[in-house]
């Protein structure tokens, strides 16, 4: 008989840029300090992207080269790239296009993912199917957020949160059961008035009007978030978990959306699980929306095994929410120079 096909990821790739902005020069720019910001968001630092014309695809380039140095992949063998992002560097063509032809992965096709925080678990089950299928041999998934080009840095209640930052990772072909085994994702559009960025769209293209209203940032309504956050990730968590009969024991790590520590500290403990066994790297980075996971995981590689089970939980603009359940297929330390 033959074996089912799962899709694996075989390696991992990020950039960040260099610029810091941390807490001490943010409180120059708006009236918050490091205390308030270490105690309800968590954040010490992030990194900003400065330069005319730079945009996502400039870290999402950066992380893929990164990769498939890394592994070790000539750009011509790519199938398919798929890029998630909120900030594209323009409407179209896709940032994934532009990350295509830049890297020169000229026999991929590609195409850009939008599902706000949540993007890259929804990319990453998207670009699952074509592996699975076996269409596809080799695709990569990468998540770039230039957040700090759609983040209102007067408004104290968002600018602490955001930062910017890719991540990419490879999906190949398994055979022994390794790779993206299960997902649950969930939408509802009734979240959409609690967080989005307004202007620049069809509905309202941009005007001096939409520009002197703000609407080309983001909007968000903090608790209510929180709350929908907390409750919708681990909940989504927990049912990937029952119907594959996982407990708490058999999961080395949860790879939470890296939003607000007070969010993955309720979601971890909602869940029942202890600390050590979430993956947080919030204080350095903040929120880069679509990078989370993989910058996460792109830190932790080096500590994981074969065959650790990871539980990925999402949340974000849409709403946008779910989980997966992520067999690791290589002993992270291969990579380690
Ligand atoms: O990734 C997409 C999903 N996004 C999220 O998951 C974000 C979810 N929400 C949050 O993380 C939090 O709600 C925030 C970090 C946005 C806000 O934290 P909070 O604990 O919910 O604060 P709050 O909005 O209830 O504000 C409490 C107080 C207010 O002052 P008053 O009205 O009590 O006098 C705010 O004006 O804190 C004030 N405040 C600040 N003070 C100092 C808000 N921002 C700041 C600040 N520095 N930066």
């Amino acid at each position: 008989m033959e074996k089912k096909i799962t899709a694996a990821i075989t390696g991992i790739g990020a950039w960040v840029p260099d610029y810091i902005l941390d807490n001490e020069e943010l409180s120059r720019m708006v009236d918050t300090t490091d205390e308030w910001i270490m105690t309800r968001i968590g954040v010490s630092e992030r990194h900003i992207l400065k330069g005319e014309g730079m945009g996502s695809s400039y870290m999402g380039e950066r992380a893929v080269r990164n990769l498939l140095e890394k592994t070790g992949t000539d750009p011509m063998e790519i199938d398919l790239v798929i890029c998630s992002t909120v900030t594209p560097d323009m409407f179209f063509p896709a940032t994934a296009n532009l990350i295509s032809g830049k890297v020169g992965m000229n026999n991929a096709f590609s195409y850009d993912l939008i599902a706000a925080c949540s993007g890259f678990l929804f990319a990453l089950s998207t670009a699952s199917q074509f592996i699975e299928t076996g269409k596809y041999k080799k695709v990569i998934v990468v998540g770039a957020d230039k957040m700090s080009s759609i983040t209102d840095y007067t408004d104290r209640s968002t600018c602490p949160i955001f930062g910017d930052g890719a991540g990419a990772v490879l999906l190949e072909p398994n055979y022994d059961g390794y790779g993206l085994l299960d997902f649950d994702l969930h939408t509802d559009g009734s979240g959409a008035p609690h967080l989005h960025m307004k202007g620049g769209g069809s509905a309202y293209p941009p005007t001096h009007e939409t520009v002197d209203k703000k609407w080309h940032y983001i909007y968000q309504e903090g608790q209510v978030v929180f709350k929908a956050a907390v409750s919708n990730m681990a909940d989504t968590a927990l049912e990937v978990m029952r119907r594959n009969g996982l407990s708490v024991d058999d999961i080395a790590y949860l790879v939470p959306h890296q939003a607000n520590m007070r969010i993955i500290d309720a979601t971890g403990k909602r869940m029942g699980l202890p600390e050590e066994k979430c993956m947080v790297n919030i204080q350095r980075y903040g929120n880069t929306t679509t990078a989370t996971l993989p910058l996460c995981i792109w830190e932790y590689e080096k500590h994981l095994k074969k065959g650790d089970n990871l539980i990925l939980a999402v949340f974000g603009g849409g709403f946008t929410w779910g989980a997966g359940w992520l067999k690791w297929a290589y002993d992270g330390d291969k990579f380690a120079k």
